[in-house]
């Protein structure tokens, strides 16, 4: 299957402004590179304030990358106009964790689900005919249209916001954390609402998440992210059988009830050289170096002196690590 959308080495910085006056910058996503292939799901996992919400904003140009390119179904969103991109965008949708901010707490179900299409000049009939198409397809009843966001539960909110994103005919849905904010009983209900609406309209997922065992049940690929940067990919089944980089390994190897739950064969970091991990000492922070350097049971001098770039372990899997040997 072709990519619907590609990045290219995008890095986005935040600037702020230091006690002193002085300008910082600070790297959140460092020229990240992934294709991602129609109609499939893209996981993206790593640590909180790694950068995946960040990557996510930036590859849909909500918040455009500081340098790097995105290339979504062969056009590059950087050479759009701001009204052209703000129309490109229907075909991208985002939904986040926590559908209670989500969702205007004034406006009631029915004008939620209707207001892109408003915004769009979609006359009221066709509008009204896709209304309850959607709350039909996310499975909640019509009379709940009237209602307002406080007398639905989380769950039933996530459904509505999903609707909301589909009411734009999307191809591709950026999925932050949608489930994070939900009881576990309700996760499994919005993920297979989210597999099943994939399949019935070809839709293309960015799926980011803390929780690897559901990355590992729902994404065809996955990307690991530590400090901005993607320090492994690999299909879902190679990664999780052979993860290669010790971050990676080291996530993993933290599943509540083992790793084995989810399959994973190797996770034995101590059989990877040094035992202990190291608290990060100051001259460890040298940008030059790896930035796992300071954590890593693996590291060395070649590691605080160069930063590793990613390399092709075998078909499709990248890793970026100075001790992994690739025979390459
Ligand atoms: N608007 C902003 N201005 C400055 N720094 C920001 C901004 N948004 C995010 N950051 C910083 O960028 C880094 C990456 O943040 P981001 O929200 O992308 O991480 P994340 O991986 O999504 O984390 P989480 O798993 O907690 O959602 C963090 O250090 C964060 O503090
Ligand atoms: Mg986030």
């Amino acid at each position: 299957m072709a990519d619907l959308i590609e990045s290219k080495d995008i890095t986005k910085i935040y600037r702020s402004r230091g006690l002193a006056g002085s300008k910082h910058g600070f790297k959140a996503v460092d020229e990240v590179s992934v294709n991602i292939k129609k109609q499939s799901i893209f996981g993206l996992v790593g640590e909180s304030g790694c950068g995946k919400t960040t990557f996510g904003r930036a590859l849909m140009y909500l918040d455009p990358p500081t340098s790097g390119s995105v290339i979504f179904d062969d056009v590059p969103l950087g050479s759009l106009k701001p009204k052209e991109l703000r129309r490109f965008r229907n075909r991208m949708q985002i939904v986040f964790q926590d559908p209670n901010s989500a969702l205007d707490p004034k406006m009631s179900i029915y004008n939620s689900l209707s207001e892109g299409m408003v915004n769009l000049k979609i006359p009221k009939e066709q509008r009204d005919r896709k209304v309850n198409d959607l709350i039909n397809l996310v499975g909640i009843g019509k009379a709940y249209l009237r209602r307002f966001p406080h007398e639905l539960s989380g769950g039933q909110k996530q459904r509505i916001v999903i609707a909301r994103a589909l009411s734009m005919d999307p191809d591709f849905l950026v999925l932050d954390e949608p489930t994070s904010n939900l009881d576990v009983s309700i996760q499994a209900q919005i993920i297979n609402l989210l597999i099943d609406l994939k399949n019935e309209f070809e839709l293309t997922y960015l799926f980011i998440s803390h929780d690897l065992n559901l990355v590992s049940y729902m994404c065809d690929e996955i990307a690991v992210m530590f400090k901005g940067r993607i320090v492994e990919q690999a299909e879902t089944e190679l990664l999780i059988s052979e993860p290669s980089h010790p971050y990676t390994q080291k996530l993993f190897s933290s599943i509540p009830g083992g790793a084995q739950r989810i399959g994973v064969k190797s996770l034995n970091i101590g059989e990877l050289g040094e035992k202990t991990i190291r608290e990060p000492q100051k001259e460890e922070k040298s940008q030059a170096g790896c930035s796992y350097y300071s954590q890593c049971p693996m590291g060395d001098a070649e590691c605080s002196l160069s930063a590793p770039f990613l390399r092709e372990l075998s078909r499709g899997h990248v890793v970026s690590c100075h001790k992994i040997r690739t025979g390459k």
